[in-house]
């Protein structure tokens, strides 16, 4: 299964993504999550993409496009994968689609989450991440067995730095029209499909499995 977890910041993407890749064995590919380790790890790509993701601009398409590509190439994507934030562009889409014609193999399923902005901003004012895993909380609706403390690992749980409201606010903005470009892209080649991610994270995961089961 080749699919994409496409919609706005904060919309549960990477909450739903990991649960998916345990269930469905593929890799969930999040181009985020590879910049910010990058940037954890002070590496050629963190600097780069840095000054982007604080201000909550989109990281270039040449700079991402070949990080997808490279990561793609990968033997663990064999039976499929879960792309979490890419494409995030048109142009991204399209190189997208380049990259699996190149490999013989198509895009399955477009997946369109969707919740109301008020409920974005504040699934992102509280959302928490462990400094050491990644893991994802919220200190209302997802919160760890011990405040500030990592379930998984142990570790520490932190705000990201890109959470702060100024931020998230230029975040929404940057991706709504954006995203809305992408929706009618994949609604043109007909593998798009809208879900609605309220009503708890179980909830919408329970609405992923039977879309997926339906698609196989
Ligand atoms: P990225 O890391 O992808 O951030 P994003 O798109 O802004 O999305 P988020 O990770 O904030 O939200 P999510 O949908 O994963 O929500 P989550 O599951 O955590 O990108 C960061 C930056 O990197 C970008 O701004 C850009 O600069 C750069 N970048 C990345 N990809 C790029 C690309 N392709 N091109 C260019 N630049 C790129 O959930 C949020 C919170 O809500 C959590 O606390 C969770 O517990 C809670 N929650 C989730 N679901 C529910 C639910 N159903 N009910 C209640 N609470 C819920
Ligand atoms: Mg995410
Ligand atoms: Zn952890």
């Amino acid at each position: 299964m080749d699919m994409i977890l496409l919609g706005l910041p904060g919309v549960g993407k990477g909450t739903q993504a990991k649960k998916l890749e345990e269930s469905l064995e593929i890799p969930h590919i999040a181009t985020g999550d590879i910049f910010r380790k990058a940037i954890k790890n002070e590496t050629p790509l963190g600097k780069k993409a840095k000054s982007f993701i604080d201000a909550g601009e989109l990281v270039p398409d040449e700079v991402t496009i070949g990080i997808v590509k490279e990561r793609l190439t990968k033997p663990d994507c064999e039976n499929g994968f879960i792309l979490d934030g890419f494409p995030r562009t048109i142009a991204q889409a399209e190189a997208l689609d380049e990259i699996l014609v190149e490999q013989n193999r198509e895009l399955d399923l477009v997946i369109y989450l969707q919740a109301e902005i008020d409920i974005l901003v504040k699934r992102l004012a509280g959302r928490r991440v462990c400094v050491d895993c990644g893991a994802v909380y919220h200190v209302e609706n997802d919160p760890p067995e011990v405040e500030g403390v990592c379930d998984k690992c142990g570790g520490k749980l932190i705000q990201r730095s890109d959470d702060q409201e100024k931020t998230v606010k230029k975040r929404i903005e940057v991706n709504k029209e954006k995203t809305a470009k992408l929706a009618d892209y994949y609604q043109n080649k007909g593998i798009l499909h809208e879900v609605e991610s309220t009503g708890g994270i179980d909830k919408v995961q329970q609405r992923l499995m039977e879309l997926i089961e339906a698609n196989k």
